[in-house]
């Protein structure tokens, strides 16, 4: 196979155009003319956010093109280098804040106070303004409804008043990951108006090519934007420490605004401009045999290419239940019409799509779905508003599509929200409540045991040529590798690609001799984070990529992010994120989708098709209520059964049903009362029993267990093996107990079956039997060869990293090591004793005494502190700092972000002994 990088940015480079939702843009200003004079305000123009922050975002990337990058080099418009250059000298003494260690970059940068005079200089000299405003949120780190984070800061308000009083046309660019407060910005009267999102190292070219009208924006919002942060329902709700209430139940996003409070909303769901019009027409509909077939023609009626995205919604019978005034059920995008150009879209749907979860019983039918009687209307439009009806279909008697069981369902009482009979506003009732607790139907479900045989000669191999069964394979594990094989281990394992989160299946030389490959998984949803420094591709942030509502674009960037990975041997992507944008200020937002289950489900799904038809795959995560950070293993969700299958859990299902995916990462927190790494309900009887999955399911980062009532904790492996959680990510050393895990102990007091852990052990080896490092194991991995990549994006391969072996003491000679500015160095540990160590650096500069030369080290890709040197005239200097070695496997990327300093050697002492740091304020913590 053939990964031509071109194709590879030309296909995200579309994907960030084709994402950038338009919200206003009176008068026309935009697209931007041929010649057009651009005044380029705001300070994050020199540092485009590619992404969000934390495992989502850590992509090393040979370069990012930003806006002002895109727009410097576009031949059809001239950016104002007086205003750039004053942005530039501002920055040399207030450079960009990265923030020191995990969680810590600020939400937004300090924004440079502009007086009027600077703005009236640049306005005589410019046709119109743009002023760029970003914002950054992520793991571990929720926005916030403060200035500077959703709301705009005092200096950004300064700001756009200043340029919207010196400029006649004003352009506000959002670059960020999820929404921010917009009614603040519209208040401040901009022309035009657009999220751009965070588009990955790319981004800022789909932006032109939007701005100058190369392309008609399309994107289209996959979130309700309402007036204030307090209009949505699960305001009250969202942030709580210890219980998240989910009380708006099903009434997430545009279900509760067009249900219950239109008039909160300022741009509703679905909706974006183009720079072209549209005619959309219902050709056809019928309802027969339990199939809606709709037949949309888009016509395109205005001056300018463009594509549209027509969408689809029901309004189901109020009922018993209670329905939310529109939902929608399909959607489909048109290729690019030119002026006058039809296309017609044709969409056909199964009735389950207009069905509703009865989690109480109040149809008769509980537990099951149900189509309750009344008339079902289909619309069909570009936005949640604006709409016609295609046609409707009549339910005489309410009838199930779908008979379940009660799962999951909270076993605490709460209220939840439920539309009025009379359909005036929302109500409150009591969710239904847990009839049978988790426990009882774990024990009913384990599974016989197959003897144990030991040795008997069997491969994987073996298995997968149908030689021999997987009963039989697994037969042939021992208490000890049945142990062993639910470990994962890292980050960082030097058994797979240096720098990458995680190792599962062969972690031990007697589970390699049955053949069993150690596959390596890596961060994560917008592109592989190589924490050794390695390049790789930083895609446009989930949002992004769902505002396209292109599910075959999104597929085919993920075929090349697939092949990229292949290059890298990386088998399974930590990604994609996909849990529900309940909040706006879930720090993860950028990383998922939507506050829509169908759109979630659709882009997951194609995500995964692109990655497998590469040989590759992808982890659904964090399954499945992971919306907000703050408190993330500890907070517990309180959710009704029909909201998680409705909402929480539908983008899973159709992920998995639709788009076959095979690995999926359970989130870190509690649900409804259990941990969701432990939880039976969840990975076994809905995921495997209801859906069919035959994957793999691991858990989060060192997540925590619990049994049925007691308290979580990191070591209870045996509450994830009964739940068919099938591994726990990560340990230090798989091979070894290292985490201290209770499976062997289960196993003895017969708390854990051993048949339990043969399921986990088949799942794990099925899988691993569909991945690319069975391929590489047995050679018959297909090759990827890469084309056109640009040599200063080359990056190393995973053999290129040399694992150091710490102990005591360890000297390594730098003389040779490449400190010109922007150069990486990477050092790669595996340290025999966690705890502080002294590093020292000896460096020398010929540089000016002031000179400031700061060398900054990265661990896991994140920075945990820097070296800074002085010009020494030429002599050596050793510097001395105290560092804290917290994981086995540590990677250690020097960065140079100045040239001038030579290095002589590097020098780590052991001094102290994890558990017996006192201040660890004192140390740079290395991870
Ligand atoms: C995150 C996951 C990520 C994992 C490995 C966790 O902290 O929640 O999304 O895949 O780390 O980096």
């Amino acid at each position: 196979m053939t990964l031509d990088w071109n194709e590879y940015i030309e296909t995200a480079v579309q994907a960030a155009g084709e994402g950038i939702v338009l919200l206003k843009n009176d008068r026309n200003v935009l697209p931007l003319p041929a010649g057009c004079r651009v005044a380029v305000y705001g300070r994050i123009q020199t540092h485009y956010y590619k992404s969000g922050t934390g495992s989502g975002g850590l992509v090393n990337v040979s370069g990012v093109i930003g806006i002002l990058d895109a727009l410097l080099s576009c031949p059809d418009v001239s950016v104002n280098r007086e205003l750039l250059a004053r942005y530039r000298e501002w920055e040399e003494t207030h450079p960009f804040d990265e923030g020191i260690g995990w969680g810590n970059e600020p939400w937004s940068q300090e924004e440079m106070p502009l007086d009027y005079a600077a703005a009236a200089a640049a306005a005589a000299e410019s046709d119109v303004a743009l002023v760029i405003i970003g914002r950054s949120a992520g793991e571990d780190k929720d926005n916030k409804d403060v200035p500077g984070a959703y709301r705009l800061s005092a200096t950004e308000k300064d700001m756009l008043k200043t340029v919207r009083a010196a400029h006649a046309k004003m352009v506000v660019l959002l670059n960020t990951g999820g929404i921010m407060d917009t009614q603040g910005l519209c208040d401040l009267a901009p022309d035009a108006l657009a999220y751009v999102w965070q588009g990955g190292m790319i981004g800022g070219r789909g932006v032109c090519d939007v701005l100058t009208g190369r392309v008609s924006p399309s994107g289209k919002l996959t979130d309700t934007i309402a007036k204030t942060i307090a209009d949505y329902p699960s305001s009250p709700y969202f942030g709580d420490a210890v219980r998240n209430f989910y009380a708006e139940d099903i009434y997430v996003g545009y279900r509760y605004f067009e249900t219950a409070a239109p008039e909160a909303v300022l741009y509703p769901f679905g909706f974006g401009l183009s720079y072209t019009t549209f005619d959309v027409a219902v050709r056809s509909f019928s309802a027969e045999n339990g199939t809606v077939r709709t037949a949309v023609a888009v016509t395109n009626t205005g001056g300018r290419r463009g594509k549209e995205a027509v969408q689809l919604y029901a309004q189901c019978p109020q009922g018993k239940l209670g329905k939310p005034k529109r939902v929608l059920v399909a959607f489909g995008k048109t290729r690019e019409l030119g002026s006058g150009e039809s296309q017609t879209l044709t969409f056909e749907l199964a009735e389950s799509l207009f069905a509703s979860y009865d989690d109480g019983g109040v149809t008769g039918y509980p537990s099951c779905y149900v189509l309750e009687s009344g008339t079902y209307t289909v619309y069909a439009g570009t936005s949640v508003r604006d709409v016609r009806e295609a046609g409707s279909f009549t339910v005489e008697k309410t009838r199930v599509t779908e008979t379940l069981k009660q799962l999951l369902a909270p076993e605490r009482p709460f209220r939840r929200m439920k539309p009025r009979a009379d359909e005036n506003g929302m109500d409150w009732e009591g969710v239904p409540l847990s009839r049978e607790s988790e426990p009882v139907r774990r024990a009913a479900a384990i599974p016989s045991e197959i003897p144990y045989t030991g040795d008997a000669g069997i491969t994987l191999a073996d298995v997968r040529r149908g030689g021999s069964s997987m009963e039989a394979f697994v037969a042939q594990f021992s208490d000890d590798d049945l142990s062993c094989v639910i470990r994962g281990e890292g980050m960082g394992s030097p058994k797979v690609t240096p720098g990458t989160a995680g190792a599962f299946g062969g972690v031990s030389a007697a589970l390699k001799k049955f053949g069993v490959p150690c596959a390596c998984c890596a961060d994560g949803p917008s592109g592989m984070r190589l924490d050794s420094g390695a390049k790789a591709f930083s895609l446009p942030c989930g949002t992004l990529l769902a505002c396209t509502f292109n599910t075959e674009l999104v597929e085919r960037l993920f075929f090349f992010t697939g092949l990229e990975m292949a290059k890298n041997r990386v088998d399974v992507l930590l990604g994609p994120g996909m849990n529900v944008h309940r909040h706006p200020l879930n720090g993860r937002n950028f990383e998922y989708f939507s506050e829509d289950p169908l759109v979630t489900g659709k882009m997951a799904a194609a995500q995964i098709r692109g990655l497998h038809s590469a040989g590759s795959t992808g982890t659904l995560k964090h399954f499945c209520c992971n919306n907000q950070e703050f408190k993330r293993a500890e907070a517990d969700v309180a959710v009704s059964e029909r909201a998680l299958r409705e909402i929480y859990l539908k983008g899973y299902e159709i992920a998995v049903k639709e788009g076959g995916a095979d690995a999926i990462m359970t989130m870190y927190g509690s649900l409804n009362g259990m941990w969701a790494a432990s939880r039976f309900d969840l990975n076994t009887a809905i995921l495997r029993g209801e859906w069919g999955f035959d994957g793999v399911v691991m858990t989060d980062w060192w997540a925590v267990m619990n049994d049925y009532g007691a308290s979580p904790s990191k070591t209870n492996f045996a509450a994830m093996a009964r739940a068919q959680n099938d591994l726990y990510m990560v340990c230090l050393d798989a091979a070894v107990n290292s985490t201290g895990d209770n499976t062997l102990e289960a196993l003895a007091s017969g708390t854990l079956a051993r048949s339990e852990l043969q399921r986990s052990a088949a799942n794990i080896c099925r899988f691993l039997m569909k991945t690319r490092a069975f391929r590489r194991l047995s050679g018959t991995e297909d090759a990827v060869t890469v084309v056109n990549r640009p040599a200063e994006d080359r990056s190393f391969l995973p053999d290129e990293v040399v694992y150091h072996t710490l102990s005591d003491s360890l000297e390594l000679d730098l003389s040779a090591v490449d400190t010109s500015k922007d150069a990486d160095f990477v050092i790669a540990l595996n340290t025999e004793r966690l705890g502080g160590y002294d590093m020292e650096l000896t460096g020398a500069s010929d540089l000016g005494e002031l000179s400031q030369i700061p060398v900054t080290v990265f661990s896991q890709g994140i920075a945990a502190g820097t070296f800074t040197w002085n010009g020494t005239g030429g002599a050596w200097l050793t510097q001395t700092r105290k560092i804290c070695i917290n994981m086995k496997y540590v990677i250690i990327r020097l960065y140079f972000s100045r040239n001038g300093l030579r290095l002589k050697n590097l020098k780590i002492t052991f001094r102290v002994d994890k558990d017996a740091i006192t201040d660890p304020q004192e140390y740079m913590q290395l991870f």
